[in-house]
This record gives C-alpha cells, structure tokens and sequence, in this order.
C-alpha cells in the first residue's frame, strides 16, 4: 500500500481527484466504483469543478456504487443514488444511464446482488475503485467478520454504523436496518484502489490497518493483499502513526 500523507480534509480531497482526473484522462471509457457518505463528498465535489473549468469528460465513463440501503427507492432523500445525482452525476455530463447504484427497494434482494455482480463483470470489471473506512474497518457495508470471499450481498448493518449514519436520518430508527453491499471480493477485483481518511475518528481504524494482522474482524485489512491500493491520509487520521 502507498501512503500519501496530506495537511487536511480539502488536501486529500484535491489529491484524490488529480488521481481520478489523471485516470479518466488517460482512459476516457474507464469504469470508476464510487462511494459514499462524508469523506468523498469533497472529492465530489472538486471533480465538479474541474469540469466546469477544463471540461474533463464523462461521456464514456460508467460507475458503479458500493452500496444502498435496503428499502429505501433512487428518490428517498437517504438513498445514495439521490447522494450520488446531487454531489457529482447531476453537475458532469456523465451518461445517467452509465451510473450504476444497487437499487435498494427491490421484491428480490438476493436476485439484485447476482444482477450487479454480473454488471460489473459484463463491464470487464472496475477499473478504479474509490473507498473510504469506518471506523470498525468496514468498506463499502461490509462489516467486521464479513468473509473476504464475498460478492454482492445483503448485510444487517453494525449498531456503531447505524449510529454513524444517523446524522443523515431525522432518528435513529429511521436508518435502515440492513443494505445490499459489493462484496470484499467485488471490491478486491478492482484494479486499483484508493482508500480515502479523514479526521481523528478515522485514527484508530488507520492504526488498525497499518499495524494490524490482515483477519476478517476488520475488513479493510484485506487491502494489504491488494497490488495497487493508495492511501490518502491526513494528518488528523494519521495522528502519530506515521510523524517523523
Ligand atoms: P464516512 O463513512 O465517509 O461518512 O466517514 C465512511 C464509511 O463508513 O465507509
């Protein structure tokens, strides 16, 4: 794993996105796997910009989410299709028909998670997967003891993810019990990986990952396994792990 160790939040931000612009440009059909919540929101967000002013193209590029929860319909204000339509498809002129999201409010759950893995693979794979980390370690919803040969799955989320997530919701109860998640082995096809840590709430799980023994109790260890994976930090996830 390489690490790039940035100042702050917009640092890694503007990292990222010279790392997904640089890869876009080279290969303008590349197939990018998106992620949600907070610490991409500034990636997102830079992407958009550097649209408007040097109209970077996303005509032949196709996404494909990490995950959504189930029950919630591409309209809830809590899904992450909506997420992913407000913070980047919306303001690029990307292919609507080219993003993919699992869709959450299916009558076949099980259907839907062998119907998006088969996407992806139909598409030749991701080429650039985009992560970021709880702090229990878990990427994309796969949570801690979730097997490292898993694919597109439905899985009951973590009481501690609930409670991260309830920022969003107006209560708690309102968080959805349950989501349909790319697997760890979905998420380790990808060609390569960028792993996306921000803030001291992140500096225990970063700890955990770097010093750690690679073991399904914390998910995102498996990445240390992974040939092309690129952390980027900054220095309130990275605390003393990594200073001079
Ligand atoms: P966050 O979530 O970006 O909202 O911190 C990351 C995650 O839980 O994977």
């Amino acid at each position: 794993m390489k690490i790039l160790q940035v100042k702050h939040y917009d640092e890694m931000s503007q990292k990222a996105a010279e790392l997904l612009i640089d890869r876009i440009r080279r290969s303008p059909g590349i197939n990018l796997g998106l992620a949600t919540g907070g610490t991409p929101v500034g990636l997102y967000a830079q992407m958009v910009n550097d649209h408007q002013k040097n109209h970077t193209s996303y005509r032949d590029v196709t996404t494909f989410n990490l995950d959504e929860y189930m029950g919630l319909s591409g309209e809830d204000p809590n899904s992450y299709r909506l997420f992913m339509d407000k913070h980047l498809f919306n303001h690029i002129d990307i292919q609507k028909s080219n993003t993919h999201v699992p869709i959450g409010d299916t009558d076949n759950p099980n259907q839907q998670c062998s119907d998006y893995e088969n996407l992806i693979e139909r598409h030749g794979g991701i080429d650039l997967q985009v992560l970021g980390i709880g702090s229990n370690g878990h990427i994309g919803f796969n949570e801690p003891g979730t097997s490292f040969h898993s694919e597109t799955h439905i899985v009951e989320l973590t009481p501690s993810t609930r409670e991260a997530n309830a920022r969003y919701f107006n209560s708690l109860n309102e968080v959805p019990s349950h989501a349909i998640s790319m697997g760890i082995a979905s998420i380790m096809r990808s060609r390569e990986i960028v792993l996306l840590v921000s803030g001291d709430a992140k500096r225990d799980a970063l700890e955990h990952l770097l010093q750690g023994d690679v073991n399904e109790s914390f998910p995102a260890s498996i990445l240390k396994t992974h040939p092309a994976v690129t952390i980027i930090a900054d220095e309130a996830a990275i605390g003393k792990t990594l200073a001079p």
